[in-house]
């Protein structure tokens, strides 16, 4: 039998090289929220023209954003497809294909930032998102900054269900957009059915944290949503100072005891001491 965990992972690799996802972060290319760009800058003049490592590239939307705090500037992901992709929208950029739970090829110490954006540790299986945490701790120079984001656990997100693509089609005075989105909710509901119903045997709650079918890419990804306070123990327990925390909503800081139901994910701000 195929165990839970390599099951996460070959559901979600079979996502990302979908055609639909490359399309996708083929075209992104800006900040995902106010939170990410706040995160970032909050660092920025900490790490300046420091060398960064830049996990789950992806088609590469972060990497102008990350170039303006560094040029010393490299990214892996585990998928060929991505860094081929990354490689053709940013010629000149260093990618290369690696996997964030095994970071031997680089020295202890090596990064001023560590950026793993998008929610992408959360489509890794929950011992590889511990694993990834120690390998960030070790390749983090004293003193360097993490940047990861990740979905909360009690967020609109964690709640979502298969009504998310009940909807009635967006009516368009233009016949040709009217029968898009008619084609569009025919085509992605009972494909979103058949995904929620095979990916959600894989729904699990643990104590902090849960493993759950997301809505995103037609329920096709499962991934790890977090509690707040559990990810801050959990990166204290990997070596990490939380610095601060953003939510996707806005450019500020999230502060102690604020409300979390409409937050949808987490742009966590570490520091290796
Ligand atoms: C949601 S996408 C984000 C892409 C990009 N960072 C962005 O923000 O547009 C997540 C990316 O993480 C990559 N990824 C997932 N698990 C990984 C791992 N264990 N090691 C390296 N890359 C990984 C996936 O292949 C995918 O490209």
């Amino acid at each position: 039998m195929i165990s839970p965990v390599m099951q996460q992972d070959a559901i979600n690799r079979k996502a990302w090289r979908s055609w639909g996802a490359r399309r996708w972060f083929r075209i992104l290319s800006d900040w995902t929220d106010p939170g990410e760009a706040a995160a970032v800058a909050s660092v920025a003049d900490m790490v300046r023209d420091e060398p960064i490592l830049d996990v789950g590239v992806g088609g590469g939307r972060t990497v102008p954003l990350l170039r303006r705090v560094s040029d010393d500037y490299q990214a892996i992901d585990y998928m060929q497809e991505m860094v081929d992709l990354c490689s053709r929208n940013h010629p000149d950029v260093r990618v290369r294909q690696m996997d964030a739970r095994d970071l031997s090829a680089y020295a202890d110490n090596s990064f001023g930032l560590i950026v793993f954006s998008f929610n992408g540790i959360d489509a890794v299986d929950y011992p590889g998102r511990q694993a990834i945490l120690r390998e960030f701790a070790r390749v983090l120079r004293p003193g360097g900054r993490l940047i990861f984001s990740s979905h909360n656990m009690e967020g609109p997100s964690y709640r979502e269900t298969l009504t998310r693509f009940l909807q009635v089609p967006r009516w368009s005075n233009n016949p040709l957009r009217f029968g898009f989105n008619v084609a569009r909710i025919v085509v992605n509901l009972p494909l979103a059915a058949i995904n929620y119903r095979r990916n959600s045997r894989l729904n699990h709650e643990f104590d902090g944290y849960a493993v759950r079918v997301c809505a995103a890419h037609k329920f096709g990804i499962v991934i790890v949503y977090t509690e707040l306070e559990h990810q801050r123990r959990e990166l204290a327990e990997f070596g990490f100072e939380t610095d601060a925390v953003y939510g996707n909503l806005d450019d500020q800081p999230l502060a102690a005891g604020q409300p979390l139901h409409d937050v949808m994910w987490f742009h966590f701000v570490a520091r290796k001491p």
